[in-house]
């Protein structure tokens, strides 16, 4: 069974076709990063209007990727929440148009349970249930899963999501949106023990699970702008700082997902989201024993059509499917700590 996936919640449009939830023929990935760099953020009428002129081509290159023509298509699936709704509705439009044309059975995906399906595309299958990780720009989320769509939240975060911590430090930096990528690079060069930067007092009671990030990405911005104040801005140690947020930021995400571990006794972790394409998180959680963590493709980690192709498949082959007037949420109603 091959089924498109059209990815556009935020500022990637992406268009994938996936066999049997599985083996993937194409993943066309096309970002707006440049069209939204000047503003240091995505800005939302931007992004639909980039969506809207480009996602016909892309549905095209996907199909010509994967040596297919539309009539080889089972069904059709598109992200339907969280996300943007304008640029959510470009992709998830076109998709129920093209079910339509074809007749073919149309399947909304929610995109953290897309995101969270992304790992199996590298050929994994791990046994539920298992614990999942997802860490994104918009959402940091510790969950118990027990089936592809059965997932209950274990913990989230208080007030910024992890990703986006590090997209406004990056921002403090000077460099590019979305700066996670940067942090990352520039922290291989730096030492994490040159600063101690505060770790959220969380992590038990009601919180034991959860996150937060607003006092650490507070602190690393005091302390930056300290630097520029001294009129020492040439003594910034950009390296060591962006090393040192980063470590007390994936401490604060393993405490929380340590003790989801200790709880459950469930030592498989299913991670997902661009945000765990980080290279020290990857290496941190390979070095440690006793776990079993399955990591998406690096590729597949952010946003892409694959992973919602990937998931649909779960839907159709179960025979469900969405009628062709449902539409998009912006936000996830009961996404505090019941999902979906
Ligand atoms: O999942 P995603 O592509 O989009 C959302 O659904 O939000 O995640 C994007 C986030 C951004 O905050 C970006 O800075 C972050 O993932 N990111 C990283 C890395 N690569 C992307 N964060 C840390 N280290 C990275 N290597
Ligand atoms: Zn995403």
């Amino acid at each position: 069974m091959k089924i498109l996936g059209i990815e556009s919640s935020c500022d990637e449009c992406s268009a994938a076709v996936v066999e049997n939830g599985e083996n993937i023929l194409s993943n066309v990935i096309a970002t707006q990063i440049p069209f939204h760099a000047a503003y240091k953020g995505v800005v939302p009428e931007i992004a639909s209007r980039k969506h809207t002129e480009w996602i016909y081509d892309i549905v095209s290159r996907s199909l010509t990727e994967a040596n297919l023509t539309a009539r080889d298509i089972d069904g059709v699936a598109a992200s339907s929440q969280p996300g943007l709704g304008g640029s959510l509705l470009v992709g998830f439009t076109f998709g129920k148009a093209f079910a339509y044309a074809r007749q073919l059975p149309f399947i909304a995906c929610d995109h953290m349970l897309s995101h969270l399906y992304a790992a199996r595309l590298s050929g994994e299958r791990p046994a539920y249930p298992f614990l999942g990780l997802l860490a994104s720009g918009g959402h940091t989320i510790i969950c118990k899963v027990d089936d592809f769509d059965k997932v209950s939240v274990l913990g989230t975060s208080i007030d910024d999501a992890i990703g986006e911590a590090f997209d406004k430090i990056a921002k403090h930096f000077g460099w590019a949106y979305p700066g996670g990528q940067y942090i990352d690079e520039a922290a291989r060069q730096g030492d994490a023990a040159a600063f101690a930067f505060p770790l959220a007092n969380l992590h038990k009671g009601d919180h034991r699970y959860d996150v937060s990030y607003s006092g650490l990405k507070t602190a690393v911005i005091n302390q930056l702008e300290q630097f520029r104040k001294k009129g020492a801005a040439g003594e910034i140690n950009g390296p060591d700082i962006a090393a040192s947020f980063q470590k007390a930021a994936f401490e604060i995400l393993l405490r929380a997902l340590f003790n989801a571990v200790e709880d459950s006794g469930i030592t498989t972790i299913v991670l997902g989201g661009g945000v765990v394409a980080n290279s020290y998180l990857r290496a941190s959680l390979a070095a440690r024993t006793g776990l079993h963590c399955i990591f998406p493709e690096p590729s597949l980690c952010g946003d892409n059509g694959a992973m919602v192709a990937g998931i649909a498949y779960q839907y159709l082959s179960r025979g469900i499917r969405s009628p062709l007037d449902s539409t998009v949420c912006s936000r996830v109603k009961a996404f505090k700590r019941r999902y979906p």
